[in-house]
């Protein structure tokens, strides 16, 4: 008999496979409307499809892709030729996900804060998320650095809402994606953000813990340790590399099996340096990948434009990205790499 155990078991063990990572192509309608602005493409239901067909039919892609996570929409589309495409995923052994939150609102009383919602009638949308074909889920909290903030009040009550998530997918055998963000948008210090994200991540895994999540059939997706961007001083790979270790190490439990960065906001090269030097640094606890959304596509949209002439196009730029952040997966990307384009 196969239980919700060995279900999300199996799960984990395909998402955090060799050399691959996650694809983060779950932008909400107006994520993808800001992402398709800055390529002049128009926000509309078709685009939107396409442009998901033309990156999971790329030749090849999963050999560096493990999953996908979709946006409700997407889950519901299908391809030119009538196959849903969460099927043109799973056909080429790529898992498929879903976001699950609906998003933020400001905290009341905790000014400049906000608050990830989606929490009613989240186990009834599981049950129909997993007919459609997903096996695993992601709920993003945003915590915010600025005067002040963040608060423990808002720390608190996203971890509280991360794991109350994360329980309810485990018990439809979905494997939940926990990913509190700590945003590196301010003029903050790498060590402001350091400590931001220890404090996070502690208030995560106690809550967690609260809420009896199987560490075990989880993936956590945090932020790397940077520099906020607007700060005068940029910390280098090695320095990031070294500190997001050092905070990894102290608050995540060597149970769980994986951990998917996000990007953030950092260039497309240096999100796959950054987790290339931690790779490279030997043996740690837990699988480190990827599970970027920007540092992955954004060469792919600035491509393909919307047009259908530029199809092949988008297809090598998406593969080149993820092949590097592949090799970053197994501690052997080099910069040199970052020259070697080839087409599809
Ligand atoms: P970025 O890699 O663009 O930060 O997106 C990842 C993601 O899924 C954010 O929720």
């Amino acid at each position: 008999m196969t239980t919700i155990f060995t279900e999300m078991e199996q799960t984990t063990r395909a998402m955090l496979a060799r050399g691959k990572g996650i694809l983060a192509a779950d932008e909400s309608t107006g994520t993808i409307d800001k992402r398709f602005k800055g390529a002049g493409i128009a926000n509309t239901e078709e685009n939107r499809r396409d442009y998901r067909e033309m990156l999971f039919t790329t030749p090849g892609m999963a050999n560096y892709t493990s999953g996908v996570i979709l946006f409700e929409e997407t889950l519901f589309q299908k391809s030119r030729n009538n196959t849903p495409l969460s099927e043109v995923l799973s056909r080429q052994g790529v898992v498929p996900g879903i976001k699950v939150d609906k998003g933020t609102i400001a905290q009341p009383f905790c000014a400049g804060e906000v608050i990830t919602v989606g929490l009613d009638g989240l186990d009834e949308r599981l049950l129909k998320y997993k007919a459609a074909g997903a096996r695993f889920a992601k709920w993003r909290a945003v915590i915010t650095i600025g005067a002040g903030i963040p608060t423990q009040s808002n720390i608190s009550a996203n971890a509280q809402a991360l794991a109350r998530y994360a329980a309810l997918c485990q018990a439809a055998g979905i494997v939940p994606i926990v990913e509190p963000e700590v945003l590196m948008d301010a003029d903050n210090t790498i060590d402001t953000c350091f400590s931001v994200t220890e404090c996070t991540l502690r208030t995560v895994f106690a809550e967690l813990a609260t809420h009896r999540v199987s560490l075990e059939h989880m993936v956590l997706k945090p932020n790397m340790v940077v520099s906020g961007k607007k700060c005068a001083t940029q910390a280098g790979i090695d320095e990031v590399a070294t500190k997001t270790l050092v905070v990894l190490k102290r608050t995540v439990p060597g149970a769980v099996p994986g951990i998917a960065f996000l990007s953030g906001g950092q260039s497309d090269e240096d999100a796959t340096a950054h987790l290339g030097a931690m790779n490279a640094k030997g043996a740690l606890p837990w699988v480190l990948t990827f599970s970027y959304g920007r540092a992955l596509q954004a060469p792919a949209i600035k491509a393909w434009a919307g047009k259908e002439a530029n199809w092949k196009s988008g297809q090598a730029h998406y593969l080149h990205r993820a092949k590097l952040n592949g090799a970053a997966q197994t501690g052997t990307y080099s910069s040199a790499m970052e020259k070697q384009f080839a087409t599809v």
